[in-house]
């Protein structure tokens, strides 16, 4: 994934690019390196691990010079070592990059054969002997990098900057994003515009395939055929401000508790609560005469999808595909002409879900994107933006961001139904007042965190926990075990109940804690049995149910999590709480590093 940056200014860089960087670590922290050139020497620090490091480096090693690059990385080729740490430098060129060279070995081999010798195990030094060989050879610096950048397969973001010209960056997109900055007289290059905020906030966006020359004066633009294309400047959203964590321990925390309000924006971007309607919306088709939705998406929110597809079809009857998109993205689904495609994404960065969106776009299919960052690049891709209002979410176990996606999938899913005549007037006034509902109760649910908590020390001693739900609480349930095992690395599977007694009920004994999510619903019943049966082996229940569901059980529980009674619609969204609180403080007593937890991040920009 990683995240990449390139200043050509006029006071000193590397601090500037430290603070761009800090903007970037969502996409990745293995390492971090800044590299500049002054008084026409290249100069570069590297650090293993968080930005911490290297801006500690800097610190005790300053770096001068008014142009720079630097990276933030997620390790795809190589450990995350300072030797693999970017920029990576081949005699007089320095290169940062995002991505994957596919045809990286082939590349090394030539490279390898011609006398260059490689120090890093990474795909991106062969970006840097590339251009190094064109310059060997007699080529300017910027017929170089272009020369390079044919040779070069796979997905990529790449900033190149050169020894003896202090005013030359090259920037190059194919696949991830890069945005390009205008100042007065200095000019920046970044992975996202937030990253450039503190700048500028006049952005063009460089289409894949586009390469860039930056120098101070401005930017030229090119396609991969060397002609010159015009791309349009615009005014970013993106803020200034870091976020910070208020007086919370994390990122997670505060973004937990910043539910009831976030939800409650989104579904006010969609519903009407004094007419208890819809808001006016142009989509680019028409629910009424839909005859299918695709929905793909990736990590939670691809769970948050799996649980729209129950309401699309109860409430609308409108049938529904839903993907993982790396899953989608290569199985050639057939689709009809009525059909429309959704594709839900946090960062609106994710490679497979723009991939898929890009599948989709070639069958002709009109798209939405459920995207929480606006500028992103699915949200620009797509015909209709359906937005989540949740806010900057930092922490990378995504908590609110999945929320808000619920919020505009059940807006949509009572639009679908108003549209397709299989909910009333009447019908939808009630789902509309009942959804107005769902700040309130998750208030409400947030004040049994104490209870949560103390079930969380308990829990942090186990080596695996099943989660168990039927029909919406099925998706929940994988969602439970996806929040404890990226935060506390212990071993979680979710499963649908009535799946038990096909495989999992053989891992049941005394060492297995089971989180049931089951509110009163018509299925309830089902799942008691399910309980019965988890009982009968000596498995630990944790049941989470509602006060009618708390009443009916007989059963002997571990623990059960008492949640208001809610209306059904609601239910996903109220029962996400306690499972996020669950794992934020399972996390925590384990001592896990919960907003960046190993391994993993924020936002995944490679296949
Ligand atoms: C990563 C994140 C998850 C997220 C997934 C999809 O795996 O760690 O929290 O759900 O990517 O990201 P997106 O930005 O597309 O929602």
């Amino acid at each position: 994934m990683c995240g990449i940056v390139g200043i050509v200014g006029h006071n000193a860089v590397a601090p500037l690019i430290v603070d761009a960087l800090k903007r970037l670590e969502y996409r990745g922290y293995d390492s971090a390196g800044v590299a500049t050139v002054e008084q026409g020497t290249l100069g570069r620090r590297r650090a293993e691990g968080k930005l911490v490091n290297l801006e500690r480096l800097l610190g005790a090693e300053p770096l001068a010079g008014t142009i720079g690059i630097g990276h933030t990385r997620w390790a795809t080729h190589g450990v995350p070592n300072e030797t693999n740490a970017h920029p990576h430098f081949s005699n007089g060129v320095a290169v940062v990059h995002n991505g994957i060279v596919e045809n990286f070995a082939t590349l090394r081999d030539e490279l390898i054969a011609d006398g260059y010798v490689f120090t890093s195990q990474t795909d991106t030094e062969v970006v840097a002997h590339l251009v190094a060989r064109e310059l060997a050879r007699g080529v300017a610096p910027v017929e170089a990098a272009h020369a390079t950048l044919k040779r070069l397969e796979g997905a990529f973001a790449l900033a190149i900057m050169f020894e003896g010209d202090e005013n030359l960056i090259v920037g190059a997109r194919s696949g991830p994003p890069l945005a390009v900055g205008h100042g007065e007289g200095e000019m920046f290059l970044g992975s996202d515009a937030i990253a450039l905020a503190p700048f500028t906030n006049s952005i063009t966006y460089l289409e894949d395939g586009d390469w860039a020359v930056i120098r101070r004066g401005g930017a030229e633009i090119f396609d991969l055929s060397g002609k010159r294309m015009e791309r349009k400047r615009q005014t970013s959203l993106g803020t200034v401000f870091m976020v910070d964590k208020g007086n919370r321990r994390h990122f997670m925390e505060k973004e937990i508790h910043e539910q009831p309000e976030v939800i409650s924006h989104t579904l006010a971007h969609y519903l009407d609560f004094t007419t208890d309607g819809l808001k006016p919306l142009d989509l680019p088709f028409d629910f009424k005469t839909l005859e299918r939705l695709a929905i793909s998406a990736c990590g939670t929110a691809y769970l948050s999808g799996l649980v729209g597809k129950y309401w699309f079809e109860r409430l609308a009857r409108l049938p529904v595909d839903i993907d993982i998109a790396s899953e989608f993205r290569y199985r050639e689904m057939p689709i009809s002409k009525n059909s429309a495609a959704f594709f839900i994404s946090q960062s609106g960065e994710t490679a497979d879900t723009l991939a898929s969106l890009h599948y989709c776009r070639s069958q002709g299919v009109p798209i939405g994107a459920i995207v929480n960052v606006r500028e992103s690049t699915i949200a620009r891709e797509s015909d209709v933006v359906l937005p989540t209002l949740a806010g900057p979410e930092i922490g990378v176990a995504s908590t609110k961001a999945f929320t808000c996606q619920l919020a505009v999938l059940a807006s949509l899913a009572v639009r679908a139904g108003v549209a397709r005549g299989t909910i009333s007037r009447e019908r939808e006034k009630e789902l509309v007042h009942q959804l107005s509902e769902t700040p309130r109760f998750a208030n409400q649910v947030l004040k049994l965190e104490g209870q949560i908590e103390t079930l969380a020390r308990d829990l942090s001693r186990y080596n695996h926990v099943l989660y168990l739900g039927r029909d919406t609480n099925f998706p929940l349930a994988m969602e439970g075990a996806l929040k404890l095992k990226e935060i506390s690395y212990i071993h979680a599977e979710g499963y649908a109940a009535g799946e038990l007694k096909h495989g999992p009920i053989a891992l049941i004994d005394e060492n297995m804690p089971v989180i049931v999510i089951a509110p009163h619903d018509r299925i309830f019943e089902k799942t008691v049995s399910n309980m019965q049966e988890v009982a009968a082996r000596g498995g630990k229940i944790i049941l989470i149910t509602d006060q009618k569901g708390a009443s009916q059980v007989s059963l002997k529980t571990y623990e059960t999590i008492v949640l208001p009674d809610v209306p059904e619609i609601i239910t996903p969204m109220i029962y996400a709480l306690p499972i996020q609180m669950l794992a934020y403080h399972t996390a925590v007593f384990m001592g896990t590093d919960v907003d960046q937890p190993r391994n993993l991040a924020k936002s995944v920009t490679v296949e």
